[in-house]
Order: structure tokens, then sequence, then C-alpha cells
């Protein structure tokens, strides 16, 4: 560990962090319903190639560049771009994804208080509290702002703590948990009446409506969203990775697990939806669409437990503590990008950045909510449409086009000298370079159009 900044110990602590802040409630949650809204296995191919073809060497740039600079964002950018314009990008582009990386958080952790007040609701009527347990599932600006504040400061709590001892400990205990309990739920879900119409769903290809541009475009922008893209967590995350680990499997082992807990996540989510259609809860048109795909978690999959009986409440408990842990994961990496920038610039102290930019995020949380019907669909689209495509743009060209071949590729090689030897190698340059740019260009063009 360095003196100053800090340093995952291991590698499997690595893995543990950034496979947590790819891993979040865009798996569980978006992957899932994005699927289902999209036409099915459809959809899981197209993510699956974008995922690996496009999302994983954009992942590798921002690393790369992270691990390079093992500073924050801003001034990782600026040390492989020449001063005046170049410099003038770094702070563009890095500061860019530093308030992209404090803008998702401020609308996660709404999502996320939810979550965490949906946990203890199968709690509350387990006791026979079912006044507590109504507010709990109400919509109230009470049980928003508070569960929204309780979970900021659960993210301020592990950061302030560090690198070591907070964000690669907590998630090395949280991503475990996370695997048994969705396992678990599988397990529960596969059993039921209704689950293998579900599967097959899922899994069988409507192969007519995989070149769909609206399919590319969802597809593309849930792979930036869920590896975290565009947003300067995955730089500052590099750059706590020591020289001597291989990076480039680093990056594909974060990318796997990631993909591998959406895909795991559909196979709970989709034949869930399933299971509740059979059970006389409807979730499909006649014409066989998505009927709703906002009130899917909070509505679709309440009733579901509901049906279940008295062991409805204990999946409930485990399906939104999953829920609520792989949030957690995501959100610290969310501020580590904010701190880590404050602690380095100004120098402050961590534990003070960490409660004053905690501080910052709750106030904009807190206007969203006040103003919810205005503000966070708003958020939520500047983010993830606009802003990370475009950044994580940005950090290809960075890599590609600022940062020159040779410089670019020393730092690939160190940790793992028979990179040179891999299509990797041969193939990664040129794809940052130009295919990354230019697909990514196109799918947000599109996306605007
Ligand atoms: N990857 C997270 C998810 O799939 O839920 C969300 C996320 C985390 C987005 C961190 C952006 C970020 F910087």
């Amino acid at each position: 560990m360095s003196a100053i900044r800090g340093e995952f110990s291991s590698r499997f602590g690595f893995i543990m962090a950034a496979a947590g802040s790819a891993v979040g409630l865009g798996n569980i949650w978006g992957f899932p319903t994005q699927t289902a809204s999209n036409g099915g296995a459809a959809f899981v191919l197209a993510y699956l190639v974008l995922a690996f073809c496009l999302a994983y060497p954009a992942l590798m740039a921002e690393l790369v560049v992270g691990r390079h600079g093992q500073a924050n964002a801003v001034s990782a950018l600026r040390k492989i771009s020449k001063p005046g314009f170049g410099h003038k990008a770094a702070f563009t582009v890095g500061f860019g994804g530093i308030v992209c990386a404090a803008l998702i958080l401020s609308f996660y952790a709404i999502v996320a208080g939810w979550m965490m007040s949906a946990t203890i609701e199968p709690i509350a009527t387990f006791a026979g509290q079912a006044e507590a347990a109504t507010w709990l599932t109400s919509q109230s600006l009470s049980r928003d702002l508070l569960f929204t504040a309780g979970f900021i400061i659960l993210t301020v709590a592990i950061i302030s703590r560090g690198v070591e001892n907070g964000i690669e400990k907590w998630s090395k205990r949280l991503m475990p948990a996370l695997l048994i309990i969705l396992f678990s739920l599988i397990a529960y879900v596969l059993t039921q009446e209704g689950a293998m119409t579900g599967l097959k769903a899922y899994l069988v290809p409507d192969f007519s409506r995989i070149f769909e541009a609206d399919l590319l475009v969802s597809a593309l922008g849930q792979a930036f969203f869920s590896l975290s893209l565009g947003t300067s967590v995955m730089i500052i995350y590099g750059s706590y990775i020591s020289k001597k680990e291989n990076l480039v499997s680093l990056g594909a082992y974060v990318t796997l697990i990631d993909v591998f807990i959406a895909f795991v996540a559909g196979l709970l989510i989709i034949p869930a939806m399933y299971v509740a259609q059979a059970q006389g809860v409807q979730i499909f048109s006649d014409t066989g669409a998505l009927l709703s795909e906002d009130t899917l978690v909070f509505q679709v999959l309440p009733a579901l437990f509901e049906s279940m009986g008295s062991i409805g409440l204990l999946i409930s408990f485990a399906f939104f503590a999953l829920m609520s842990i792989a949030a957690l994961t995501s959100s610290i990496s969310m501020l580590e990008a904010p701190v880590s920038y404050t602690v380095e610039k100004f120098g402050m102290n961590r534990l003070q950045a960490t409660w004053t930019i905690g501080g910052i995020i709750a106030l904009i949380s807190f206007t969203i909510v006040f103003n919810f019907a205005a503000l966070f669909g708003f958020v939520i689209t500047l983010t993830t449409q606009y802003g990370q495509p475009l950044l994580g743009l940005m950090c290809c060209i960075f890599a590609g086009w600022f940062w020159n071949r040779g410089g670019l590729l020393n730092e690939i090689k160190q940790g793992n000298e028979h990179t040179e030897h891999t299509i990797f190698w041969k193939i990664w340059p040129w794809y940052i370079r130009y295919v990354c740019p230019l697909c990514i260009g196109l799918v947000f063009v599109n996306s605007i159009i």
C-alpha cells in the first residue's frame, strides 16, 4: 500500500471492487427488464456481443489510463495529453465524468433507498407492524427522504475508510453474499409453475430482431451503464491497481463477471414474470408486450411474493436485500470518483471530503425527490443516455489518439510480458483508435435521432 494513495491489496480485492461497481441495479433490474421489453433472447445476444466487442475495449482504455496516471481522473488524463488543448480536454472529460458519477449517485441513491425500505417491509409485516409496513411501501416524501439519506450515509461510511479498509473490504464481503442470495432465489423460482415458459422466452432468440436500431442502442447503453463507463470510476479504480498486475485479464474478469451476473439475474427475473403471470398477476398484454417496465420490481414481483404466503416474506426480504447490496457496491464507486479528486486536488482529508461530497449529493437527491416528476427522468437521461456514451467515447479518443502508442502499449505490458504475443496486443490499440469511437459515436447519434 503506497504511503499517500490507496491501493488494492490483492487481485481478488480489485476484481471484487470493480465487479462490485459494475454489478448493480443495472444488472439485476435494468438488464432483465430491457430484455423483456426488447424481444427476449435477441436482446441478450446483441448485449453479449456489444459488451465484449465494444464495452470491454472501452473499459480497458479507462483502466490503462488510470493505472498509468496513478491519480484522479483529471490528472490521469492530463498525464497522457499535451498542455494547452490536451489539458483543457482532459479537465473537461475527467471532471465531466466525476460530475456524471455524482449525478448518477443522486438518482441511484433514491432507487436504492426504495430497495432498502422494501427489504425492511417483510420484517415489519412478520412482526405484525401493519402500519409501518404500509409506510415502508408508500410513495411518501418522508420515506424517500429518510431512506435516500440512510443509503448515502452508508456509502459515505464505507468510502471514508479508504481503498483497502473501505472499498475493498466491503466489496469482498458483499459480492459473495449477493451471489449466494441470487442463486438461492433462482433455485426457488425455477421450481415454480410457469418458470420454464419464461426460460424459453429468455433463451431462444428471435433472430429477425437482432439488427433493429432501437435494440442495439438500448443494448449498448445498457452495457455502458453496467460497466460504469464514462464516469471516471474505472479510471480511478485503475489507478489503485498495482503495476505488477495483468490489466488485460483483470479487465476481462470484471467484464465476464458483470455479463454473467446480468445473464443470471435474467434467469431469475424473466421466469419470475411468467410465474407471476401463471398465478394471475398480469404482466404481459395479449400481444405479449411487457405491461409495466417501471413497476416490475415494486408491483409485479411484490404481488408474486404476496401470492406465495409466508415463504413469500422470506423471499421478498432476500430479493430486496440482494438489490440493496448490489446498489451499495456500485454507489461506493460513484462516490470515490469525486472524493479522490477532492482529496488530491484540494488536499482535503478523506473523511472531510467524503462527508462534504456525500452532503452535496444528498442535497441533489433531495431536490430530485421534491421535484420528482420534472427531475428524476431528466437526470437519468442526461447522465446515462448522453453523459456516459459521450465521455466513454472521449476516453477512447484519449487513449487512442492523444496518448502515444508506445506509452500505451508499455503500460499494458507492465505486469504481463507475454501480452505481446496475444491477439489483444495486435487488435486493441487499433480498435480503440478507430472501431470503438466510430461504433459508439454511431450508436450515440442514432439514439439522439
Ligand atoms: N454499473 C452500475 C449498475 O449496473 O447498476 C451502475 C453504475 C455504477 C453506473 C457506477 C455508473 C457508475 F459510475
